[in-house]
């Protein structure tokens, strides 16, 4: 049992109406996470599998846009170091996904895996949401930096990786009106 979800209506994970579209985007997706985690710590089996799958495929193409676009523009504005630490965390994220990618689900560790790369990728979404996020809006508030052209940039890299890897699967990119619903 977990209830990270819950967080995603408190303090700075939350989705505010006048976010810019690149923060409002990037919390929409830590909001599916935080609900996928919950999912998959409840699941066994076959629904454990599932759920772990779009995982997979949701995180991959999130970390490669932040990685690409949002990431190199947070290190001018703000903690540098964060930032690395962010694509450390990424990278030891991305080699837990790979190994649960070669599993089937009937081993041993498959769930064990699943739920630590929960953890770790909790830990580091929240971290986002109130430290990087938090210090890029400020920069946007003030002008040096536009979030709003960033987020257009986001969801459009964000459908190229979709078409690319997640082709045959039954997974698709969040709306840009679930945002905006989550805000009322
Ligand atoms: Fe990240
Ligand atoms: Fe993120």
């Amino acid at each position: 049992m977990s209830d990270y979800a819950k967080r995603n209506g408190e303090g700075d994970h939350r989705i505010k109406d006048d976010d810019p579209k690149a923060i409002a985007l990037l919390k929409e997706e830590h909001h599916k996470f935080r609900e996928l985690f919950d999912q998959a710590n409840d699941a066994e089996g076959d629904e454990l599998v599932e759920v772990a799958r779009e995982l997979s495929l949701r995180l991959t193409v999130h970390m490669t846009i932040e990685e690409e676009i949002l990431y190199p523009v947070g290190k001018q504005v703000g903690d540098a170091d964060e930032v690395d630490e962010g694509i450390v965390e990424h990278e030891a994220g991305k080699q837990l996904m790979a190994e649960i990618d070669a599993m089937d689900g009937s081993e041993e560790l498959f769930k064990s895996k699943v739920h630590v790369l929960g953890e770790q990728t909790i830990h580091h979404i929240d971290e986002e949401d109130e430290e990087l996020f938090a210090e890029m809006i400020e920069a946007h508030e003030k002008g040096k930096i536009d979030l709003d052209a960033i987020g257009e940039e986001l969801r459009a890299r964000q459908a190229d990786l979709y078409d690319q890897i997640a082709s045959g699967h039954d997974v698709e990119p969040l709306s840009e009106d679930e945002a905006l619903a989550e805000t009322k």
